[in-house]
Parts: C-alpha cells; sequence; structure tokens
C-alpha cells in the first residue's frame, strides 16, 4: 500500500429524485493499494456512491477523483472506466457476450491485447474464479453464483488499477467467496490493485484493511475492522450487526470464560482460544 490516494471523494451528493437526497456528502479517500469493506444497511447510498467512481451517474454536487481523474471530465470517462473495474450484484447487465470466454476476453481486447494475449488471460482469469472449462459455456445458462464469478474475471482480465465489487458475492456460498476473496487479493499482491468492496457480509468485512461505514448517504465512520466491527453501538446506529465471532467473544466473555478484545475473524477467535 502507498500513501498515495487513489480515490478522493468530497462531500458527493446525488438525488435521484430533486429534493431527495440518497448521497448527501459523502466523502472518502482509498490508498492506492488498500482493501477497504463499505458497509452499511439497504437503502444508506452504497450502489450510488460505487457508481460514481467510474462516473456511471454524473457528479451533481461535491468532488471525486480517481487515480488523478476528475470523474466530472466527461473527456475521460472512458480511461475513468478502464482505471476502475466494478463488478455488480446482478451481472446479467454487464455481459457485452453470451460466450463465457469472449466476454471475459472483451476488456483485454478493448484496451489493445492481441486476441490471443486477450484469450490467454481470459482462461487465467476464469481459472482464478474457480470456472476452469467454461469458456464455451452460456452466460445464461449458468447459476447467478457462477454469473458473478464470470463478471469477476471480465474485471480482473482488464487489469484495472481500482476493483469495486458491490455485493458482488451475494450468491454465491462461504466457501465460494472465500476463492474469490483469494482471487481478488492476488490481484492485490501481484499487480497492486485497489479493492472497495461493497458487503453485507461481516466476515467479508472483517478480512478488509479499513471498514468504512454508510449511514442516510454519509459515511459515519472508518476504522479498522478490529475497531469498527466490535463497536456494536456504532454499527446497530448503521442498521448492522457485529460479525458472529465478535457475537460469539461477546458471549464468552459474559460468561466469563474469555476476557479482552473481540477477534473479528475465526482464525482470530482460534489463535485466541488457542493461546
Ligand atoms: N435509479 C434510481 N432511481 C431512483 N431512486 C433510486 C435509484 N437507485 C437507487 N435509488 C434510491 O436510492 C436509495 C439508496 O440506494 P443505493 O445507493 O442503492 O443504496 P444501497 O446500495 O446502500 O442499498 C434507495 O432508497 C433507492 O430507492
Ligand atoms: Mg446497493
Amino acid at each position: 500500500m502507498t500513501d498515495e490516494r487513489i480515490v478522493e471523494a468530497r462531500g458527493v451528493t446525488h438525488a435521484y429524485v430533486p429534493g431527495r437526497p440518497t448521497l448527501s456528502g459523502a466523502s472518502l479517500d482509498v490508498r492506492r493499494g488498500e482493501f477497504v469493506a463499505i458497509v452499511g444497511e439497504n437503502g444508506s447510498g452504497k450502489t450510488t456512491l460505487a457508481r460514481h467512481l467510474n462516473a456511471l451517474i454524473p457528479l451533481q454536487a461535491g468532488e471525486l477523483t480517481v487515480a488523478g481523474i476528475d470523474a466530472a471530465d466527461h473527456g475521460r470517462v472512458w480511461e475513468l472506466r478502464r482505471i476502475c473495474g466494478m463488478v455488480f450484484q446482478n451481472p446479467e447487465n454487464q455481459f457485452v457476450s453470451s460466450v463465457v470466454g469472449e466476454d471475459v476476453a472483451f476488456g483485454p481486447r478493448n484496451f489493445g491485447a492481441s486476441e490471443g494475449a486477450a484469450r490467454r488471460v481470459a482462461l487465467e482469469a476464469l481459472a482464478s474464479v474457480g470456472l476452469p472449462g467454461f469458456e464455451r459455456r452460456d452466460v445464461h445458462e449458468l447459476s447467478g453464483g457462477q454469473q458473478q464469478r464470470v463478471a469477476l474475471a471480465g474485471v480482473l482480465a482488464s487489469e484495472p488499477d481500482v476493483i469495486v465489487l458491490d455485493e458482488a458475492t451475494s450468491m454465491i456460498d462461504p466457501r465460494g467467496r472465500d476463492e474469490l476473496v483469494a482471487a481478488v487479493r492476488r490481484a492485490r499482491v501481484e499487480r497492486g490493485a485497489t479493492i472497495i468492496w461493497i458487503t453485507h457480509d461481516m466476515e467479508l468485512a472483517a478480512r478488509a484493511d479499513r471498514v468504512v461505514v454508510m449511514r442516510a448517504g454519509e459515511v459515519v465512520a472508518e476504522g479498522a475492522p478490529e475497531r469498527v466491527l466490535t463497536d456494536r453501538e456504532l454499527l446497530s446506529s448503521a442498521g448492522l450487526e457485529p460479525p458472529l465471532v465478535v457475537r460469539t467473544w461477546g458471549e464468552l466473555v459474559r460468561r466469563g470464560v474469555a476476557s479482552g478484545p473481540a477477534p473479528v475473524t475465526v482464525e482470530g477467535l482460534v489463535s485466541l482460544l488457542c493461546s
């Protein structure tokens, strides 16, 4: 991780309906190479903030730059979309080809890779999301979870500097989710990609470097998972619950069999219980 702020959002405000803002002055800094989780209840504005990150909706008020590109600069929208890749909750709207391999190769092809190179990258990306051998399949015949994997493969294959995932593993079981977290982490380790992961999954948020909490269109808190995800009052004010591990630890403390700060991951819990 570097000190460079790859995302700088200041007071981003957006109203789909005039006078009823969905985002009301959201501010967020993300450093290059950082893995940030964004949490918040339904309707808190997470998706709306994400859509701004690659100029899918115009900036109405506030300031936003991604890798130094002003999101309000219409002339640089394509550059911005190359730098910032998005995976959405409903990937069926995201496919450009119904053939899995062609869809995943589209990004690299579009950004100038030769057909052979794009194909190689696409096959690697499919393998990394747990779909080796799927390149000739029809995306519409896949399950929702498989479609989410294809969408992620497409973004990984394009090698964007920033990967934004918006509830992108909602149709995938916990083991599959861990596999995708590993694939995304590899992009981070191997090429320094920045990860912004919007999720309802507190176990996933616990794996981030930093957790950002949104409430009613604003960023209301941010910090290390060990701090944010153990703050029951903060979470409950944002309509959220701590991860299961934190709740379990609370119960162990209440029964007098554990003491001290709660772990936020299962690995943390195991190492505390074994020490
Ligand atoms: N395209 C849209 N048109 C009108 N209202 C919208 C649109 N998209 C979202 N909204 C409204 O904005 C609010 C927040 O949406 P969203 O950014 O999707 O929050 P989150 O992702 O945190 O659930 C919702 O209450 C929703 O009704
Ligand atoms: Mg959303």
